[in-house]
């Protein structure tokens, strides 16, 4: 039988490790489908760029849709990012009858739907694993592995870039700046790094991750992100003390009211599994009503891990065109006429503890004026801190822990307690999650 012929876009770090791995991994690939697997062009911006990968045999364009016309292009491979011009090549290849492939998680957490209904209307297949959790294979985890459960929860460590610097400045005291700058240098951050660091790349993913754990369409915009810019060295210094770290997570929890989608950094106890996940190390723990919870663990970004996700896609669309043709597993899972419409809850209505600290007058009576305002609230308080003032100084570092509590709630206790002539406005608030698997923390 003869080659199946890949038309790359893209030969940045995930483009040079594909082709690596296609390399290094050619005969044992064919064992795996029976026919062989070459790449025969790659779209770049810059052609004369030293490239990580031998180009030998690979024609180089400038332009995507020339290699989407490529005649000898069975299966394209979007590895270039960004919507646009990559949404475009995507849909091209489609019209034309060509497979895909694609690690770009921006384009399918904004254009997914649409891209999914264009592939059936071809009767192509997309593959996308490498766009979540980087070598993980936790698509397939979600669409088959688990496909006999509901599942009711899933809490992951999904960026690598952000689980990276912040390990850097909990483990070695590192600069935030110098940690990003080292995460671009491995080849992990995105090509704008604020899209890591801001939660974004993380609100891409748990887009797609909910969609296929929920049966529910792509909704981007319902998703609550936040980063990690604002966690300073003390932040993770008082989490230390008092027996958390901090992560930067993606939840997703189904309440008998809806879906809570959230990103954003949160103390978690260390003693968790998911504290000792290290460095670009991803991680994702799934609950299913039947199997209960499992654990996915592995590197989340770098471009061989990232690349065996883009193999394992491609080999699925190789296997399927060398027996029949078509979409045995629908794209999101579920089945494209049984998405439900779900309510996403609001950031209001999500439930979690809170870390909060805030510069308070040294004097009498100040802890009891702030815990009555939150006591007015309904807000208990789980545990107290009071950092020793700096010599001469009149404010200290008051750190608080909230037991659960909806985030409206904590928001107008947090008005109140800004009016208190004793209290700094610049109120430092980081999440707690209770890591409880299939429940959110209890209303009550
Ligand atoms: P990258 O190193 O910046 O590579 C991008 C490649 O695309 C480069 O070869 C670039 O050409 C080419 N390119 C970009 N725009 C182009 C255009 N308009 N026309 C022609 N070629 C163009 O990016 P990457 O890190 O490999 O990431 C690629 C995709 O994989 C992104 O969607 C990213 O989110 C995703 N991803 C990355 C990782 C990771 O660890 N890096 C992990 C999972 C998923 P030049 O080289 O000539 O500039
Ligand atoms: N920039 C992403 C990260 C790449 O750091 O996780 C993998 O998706």
């Amino acid at each position: 039988m003869r080659a199946i012929r890949i038309g790359l876009l893209g030969l940045g770090t995930v483009g040079g490790g594909t082709v690596r791995l296609l390399h290094r991994n050619r005969a044992e690939l064919q064992r795996r489908v029976g026919r062989a697997i070459t790449v025969c062009c790659a779209a770049v911006r810059d052609p004369q760029r030293q490239r990580t990968c031998s180009t030998a045999g690979i024609r180089l364009y400038t332009d995507p849709l020339e290699v989407v016309r490529d005649p000898d292009v069975d299966v394209v491979v979007e590895l270039m990012g960004g919507v646009e011009p990559a949404g475009a090549a995507v849909q091209a290849a489609m019209e034309s009858g060509k497979h895909v492939v694609t690690a770009n998680k921006a384009l399918i957490a904004e254009r997914g739907n649409e891209l999914f209904d264009a592939a059936r209307r071809h009767a192509v297949m997309i593959g996308f694993e490498a766009a979540v959790a980087g070598g993980i294979p936790i698509v397939k985890v979600l669409r088959e592995g688990l496909a006999g459960n509901r599942i009711e929860s899933l809490v992951g460590i999904i960026n690598g870039t952000c689980n990276y610097v912040l390990d850097a400045m909990d483990q070695e005291g590192a600069d935030f700046d110098v940690a990003l700058q080292a995460a671009q240098r491995c080849g992990y951050a995105e090509a704008d790094p604020r899209t890591d660091v801001e939660g974004t790349d993380a609100a891409h993913k748990l887009t797609i991750l909910a969609a296929l754990a929920y049966g529910i369409p792509l909704q981007l915009s319902r998703v609550h992100c936040e980063g990690i810019t604002a966690i300073s060295p003390v932040d993770i210094a008082c989490a230390r003390e008092l027996g958390y770290c901090i992560k930067h997570l993606g939840v997703a929890r189904r309440r008998e009211d809806g879906i809570e989608l959230r990103v954003h950094p949160a103390l978690i106890p260390r003693r968790h599994i998911l504290a000792s996940v290290r460095g670009v190390m991803n991680a994702v723990l799934l609950c299913g009503n039947a199997v209960g919870d499992t654990l996915y663990y592995g590197p989340g970004a770098g471009a061989e891990p990232t690349a065996s996700a883009v193999l394992a896609d491609l080999l699925d669309i190789a296997r399927a065109m060398s027996a029949r043709a078509g979409q045995q597993v629908p794209s999101l899972a579920f089945q494209p006429d049984a998405l439900l419409d779900t309510p996403i809850l609001s950031a209001s209505m999500m439930r979690t503890g809170y870390y909060l600290r805030m510069q308070v007058e040294d004097k009498p009576g100040v802890l009891a004026r702030v815990a009555g305002s939150f006591g007015e609230s309904g807000i208990s308080i789980q545990a107290v801190q009071q950092k020793g003032a700096e010599p001469g100084a009149r404010r200290v570092a008051l750190v608080l822990l909230t037991q659960c509590v909806a985030q409206g709630d904590l928001e107008q206790a947090l008005v109140r307690i800004r009016k208190l002539d004793v209290v700094d406005r610049a109120i430092v608030r980081i999440r707690i999650e209770s890591m409880d698997s299939a429940v959110s923390c209890d209303p009550g």
